[in-house]
């Protein structure tokens, strides 16, 4: 019996059928009833990845649109340490295999192990730590990367974990031995790395705040609220997400969003993200900001009329003064040599960054004082401490 041309057409239509595992990305999101007026590729002449948008959008307009179900949800608390999570994600992805594989599109957009395109704290080397030029935030990172390797090997004691001195959750303890072994650190790091900078904060359950990840939506590049062109938001009743234009966004145009107001200081994003963008008129680093990262922008402290001293000039000369290098050298060692890495280029950002921002305050608090003829040389309200970093 031979077949009708109808079967012959069934059985090609059937073959054709896109697995979940071929589709692309923006396919994927498409299947499940999600939409994105979005192409992901290089974003300037370095080759960044970011997104850009494939036709013109109005102000106003949602552009993008994710369904909840494409979410990755971590089931815990807005608190818990990226090693958690990334401990929670390997697990679930190796006692779930159906869930692995119908996420496969949004695994394969995430950064390869070793890839340029990610770099954070967990894969930072002691060449990196010493390129900081900060005994603080090289503790930091120690500390970071302590926490990740107690959660990686399980190292940390019961009672340590009920004290809160250690991560209550450990990779062994939520994969059965074999498996965790089976997990290398540099695996390990690479996914706390990306779980900690693709982070969004999300709605859990009952309204409790958690962290989530949004396939596509964490491909946005940041940008500081004056060019950012767009803004990133779940909706309260049904969790899914969307991206909204904040001014007209041409077709080809990148899109960009504010991270947050933190994502503002050059000391977070090179510990959170992993960069340092290249801006003219810097916001301090949270670090030399007398109340951490906690201003969204530094005009506030320039109205904090006690900060208008000579004090304020000598802790920040002093600061100024503690580095080995000066920014004309950092600026040197970044364009002078091709020989460096992506991530001795963000490092080195950073400390021209701060560098800068050091001095423009200094410049505006001096001629602040020059106007109002010297100031009260006096620093009533301190009470809030050296910025203190916190990630
Ligand atoms: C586990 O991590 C801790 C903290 O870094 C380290 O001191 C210890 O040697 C590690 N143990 C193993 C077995 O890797
Ligand atoms: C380790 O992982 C590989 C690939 O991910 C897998 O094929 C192998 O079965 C795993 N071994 C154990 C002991 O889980
Ligand atoms: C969820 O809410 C958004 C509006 O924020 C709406 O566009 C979308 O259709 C809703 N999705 C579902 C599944 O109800």
């Amino acid at each position: 019996m031979s077949k009708s041309p109808w079967q012959l057409f069934c059985v090609v239509i059937v073959i054709s059928l896109p697995l979940t595992q071929q589709l692309t990305l923006l396919e994927w999101i498409e299947s499940k009833g999600g939409h994105a007026h979005l192409s992901v590729g290089p974003v300037n002449a370095a080759g960044l990845r970011g997104t850009l948008a494939t036709r013109d959008i109005a102000e106003g307009e949602t552009f993008v649109y994710i369904p909840k179900e494409l979410i990755v949800e971590f089931g815990a608390p807005a608190h818990n340490k990226p090693p958690e999570n990334a401990a929670r994600l390997l697990a679930r992805q190796r006692k779930d295999p159906a869930w692995h594989a119908a996420f496969l599109p949004y695994w394969r957009s995430l950064p390869a192990p070793g890839s340029s395109a990610i770099f954070c704290k967990e894969v930072f080397t002691e060449h990196h730590i010493a390129l900081l030029q900060d005994a603080e935030m090289a503790g930091v990172v120690r500390e970071e990367v302590g926490v990740a390797k107690q959660v990686f090997n399980g190292s940390s004691k019961w009672w340590q974990r009920w004290l809160g001195q250690a991560p209550p959750v450990s990779l062994q303890g939520i994969l059965s031995e074999g498996t965790a072994h089976n997990i290398s650190w540099e695996e390990f790091a690479h996914t706390t790395c990306y779980v900690g900078a693709y982070g969004f904060g999300c709605r859990g359950v009952w309204g409790s705040r958690q962290v989530c990840m949004v396939p596509l939506l964490d491909m946005i590049n940041h940008a500081s609220p004056e060019t950012a062109n767009a803004i990133v938001h779940q909706d309260e009743g049904n969790g899914s997400y969307g991206c909204t234009a904040t001014q007209a966004i041409k077709a080809g145009e990148e899109v960009t969003q504010t991270y947050s107001a933190a994502a503002l200081r050059s000391d977070y994003t090179l510990l959170h993200y992993g960069f340092a963008l290249d801006l003219e008129r810097p916001l301090l680093a949270g670090l030399d900001h007398i109340a951490g990262f906690e201003y969204p922008d530094d005009d506030l402290y320039l109205q904090h009329q006690s900060l208008m001293s000579h004090d304020e000039v000598a802790r920040l000369n002093s600061i100024l003064a503690s580095f080995p290098t000066s920014e004309a050298a950092d600026l040197q060692l970044l364009h002078g040599s091709s020989a460096l890495h992506d991530g001795e280029r963000q490092v080195l950002q950073f400390r021209i960054q701060r560098k800068r921002a050091l001095r423009n305050m200094l410049g505006q608090i001096q001629r602040q004082l020059q106007q109002t003829g010297g100031g009260t040389g006096e620093l009533e309200d301190r009470t809030s401490g050296e910025g203190h970093l916190e990630l």
